[in-house]
């Protein structure tokens, strides 16, 4: 199984928008899929409908009550894509958890029991460079950093860096898996600097894909659906996600050991 979790020091970048609909177009690219909560304050399980979602235990069961992944994972309508909400945590048990989340001991003994099930785990954890992000980023080994299309958000990019340089230092073996630049737009001046400047700076990392500003993510986030389920054929802007999981498959070497090389006829 492969981990990845979304990293970034500000918030507000677009993190779990990403890791909704991302795991959903790695599960439609049938890739059996999980996707983690590890924000204690519950932002995936805020963004979905449904009451599944938000009676689930989740992983504050797995972190506080000693259940197993399978007591408290959530199957959804997308047969390959389970998710593990944060779970109901009041308000004494908001700083335990956050300090479980933020040890070396849940995230990887989660994904260990996940490894059997999965193909991939991605883990959306709060925003900040300390804390359950850094521990996901750890337990995961694989990172992807969501750069939101202005300036404050790309200047915090020399601080990320260091700081994931200064983990491998101390003999954390973390990978990034890519740059996502976040609600781009081409209309807009400041929003256009930041492209180019990320595109100047960051070349190597930054994903050929980006993902535009649009309104219908505030109405995918209102009706508390991904992107893919908001109409009943999926909207243009759903298909960028699908090239992003594309381009991570590739970069993250998921499809190693399959007949990646091999065309298919179209017709006997
Ligand atoms: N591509 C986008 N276009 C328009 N709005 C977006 C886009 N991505 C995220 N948003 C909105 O921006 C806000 C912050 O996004 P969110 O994913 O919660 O960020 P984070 O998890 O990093 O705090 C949300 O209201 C979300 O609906
Ligand atoms: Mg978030």
């Amino acid at each position: 199984m492969i981990g990845l979790s979304l990293l970034s020091q500000k918030g507000g970048v677009g993190k779990t928008t990403v890791a909704l609909n991302l795991s959903f177009a790695f599960a439609k690219r049938g890739l059996r899929t999980l996707v983690v909560d590890a924000d204690p304050q519950g932002a995936i399980g805020l963004s979905l409908r449904g009451k599944t979602t938000r009676d689930a235990r989740g992983l504050s069961a797995f972190a506080l009550e000693g259940a197993t992944l399978d007591d408290v994972l959530v199957s959804t309508r997308e047969p390959n894509l389970s998710l593990l909400p944060a779970g109901r945590v009041g308000g004494k048990e908001v700083d335990i958890l956050y300090s479980q989340l933020s040890s070396d001991d849940v995230l990887p003994r989660l994904l260990g029991e996940a490894a059997s099930h999965f193909d991939l785990a991605l883990v959306d954890a709060p925003a900040g460079l300390v804390g359950p992000s850094i521990a996901a980023a750890r337990a995961t080994g694989n990172v992807l950093i969501p750069v939101q299309a202005e300036p404050l958000s790309l200047r915090t990019m020399p601080a990320l860096l260091e700081r994931v340089g200064s983990l491998r230092e101390q003999g954390h073996d973390i990978r990034i898996a890519g740059v996502l630049l976040t609600m781009t737009s081409f209309r807009q001046d400041t929003a256009l600097a930041v492209l180019e400047e990320a595109w100047a700076l960051y070349r190597e990392l930054v994903l050929e894909t980006h993902v535009p500003r649009d309104n219908l993510f505030a109405k995918a986030s209102a009706e508390g659906v991904p992107i893919g389920l908001l109409t009943r054929r999926a909207p243009p802007v759903a298909a960028v996600f699908d090239r992003v999981a594309a381009e991570l498959e590739e970069r993250l070497g998921i499809l190693q050991g399959e007949d990646q090389g091999e065309s298919l006829a179209l017709v006997d």
